[in-house]
């Protein structure tokens, strides 16, 4: 039976965080986003948002999250307006976050907003009538990376429960990881949370994982944890999120995935990570099968079509 048969409504719906939804309703983002691959690759178009503008409010940098995005609105035909660099808008003569928000709502049809504070994206939510996509929000979440990581793991490993999923590095700052332990959490995952001593995951994520009926291991080593993994996800240190320098200094370089680590990997192993990557993998590990984090990135677009198609009330 086609998924299509079931259908979810999910016009102008809000995606501000992964909690928000079923693993019913994500079931669902996922199984449309793989009906998107074709159109994302270019070799299929159906303009199911001919005529819609999407503003793209970036007050953070990104490559990856901004340009997919733009690349998902383009592929389904409609268009995006917008920002990557505050400081060129009104923001800078003192304008609120509440009367831009209005404006992008009276402009577009669409609102995908990245900003450095958390709960940001939810405030913008109440000042639109569009829907607002959360492109992350400071520390907070970045339910659209987590989809689409969802997506990565569902399409190579064909679930997305039962695999031993190791996170490894900064979860205490990382937005994408506090999303990704609680949705893998809602497929009954098996965690283990591999980060320096202060840069371990929050207890109130453990909690959730805890009461989704996940009891992750947490470990500051990661040798053991490399030989029974069925998925490293891999993030960088965020320099940007540290209060001081110092603390810094202290934990970057805390770990590197590179071949000689990867010597006793299952085969298929499959090394995620949602970039931008400075020194934690090494670029040795891009030519060999483990690496999916280009592709990753890549599903970033289908994922996106998805959301974006669905919001506007758009069919395949
Ligand atoms: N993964 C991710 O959010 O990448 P960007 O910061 O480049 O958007």
């Amino acid at each position: 039976m086609s998924f299509f048969l079931i259908q979810m409504n999910f016009e102008g719906k809000d995606i501000i965080s992964i909690k928000d939804f079923s693993k019913k309703e994500i079931n669902y983002i996922l199984e449309y986003a793989k009906e998107m691959v074709l159109y994302a690759k270019g070799e299929k178009y159906k303009g199911i948002l001919k005529g819609k503008v999407l503003s793209s409010l970036f007050f953070e940098p990104s490559t990856r999250t901004r340009l997919s995005f733009e690349s998902a609105m383009n592929r389904l035909g409609g268009r995006s307006i917008g920002f990557a660099d505050p400081s060129a808008t009104s923001q800078k003569k003192g304008e609120s976050l509440a009367d831009t928000i209005r404006m992008a709502d009276a402009y577009s049809d669409l609102i995908v907003m990245r900003h450095p504070q958390e709960g940001a994206a939810r405030l913008a939510a109440e000042f639109a009538d569009a829907p607002v996509l959360n492109a992350g929000d400071g520390a907070g979440h970045h339910p659209t990376q987590c989809l689409l990581d969802l997506f990565t793991i569902l399409t190579e490993k064909k679930r997305i429960g039962k695999n031993k999923i190791a996170l490894i590095g900064d979860l205490k700052y990382g937005r994408t990881v506090h999303s990704l332990a609680y949705a893998l959490s809602m497929y009954k995952a098996e965690l283990t949370f591999v980060s320096p001593a202060t840069l371990k995951m929050p207890k109130e994520v453990v909690d959730e994982c805890i009461e989704l009926g996940v009891e992750p291991t947490q470990t500051s080593s990661i040798d053991k944890v490399v030989k029974d993994a069925d998925v490293l996800y891999v993030t960088r240190i965020q320099r940007e999120r540290f209060p001081d320098a110092e603390e810094y200094n202290r934990v970057v370089g805390s770990y590197k995935i590179n071949n000689e680590l990867l010597q006793n990997a299952k085969e298929k192993l499959i090394i995620m990570h949602p970039l931008p990557r400075v020194t934690e993998i090494d670029p040795e590990v891009d030519a060999t099968p483990h690496a999916l984090y280009f592709k990753q990135a890549f599903n970033g677009v289908p994922v996106r079509m998805a959301l974006l198609s669905l919001v506007s009330g758009g069919k395949l």
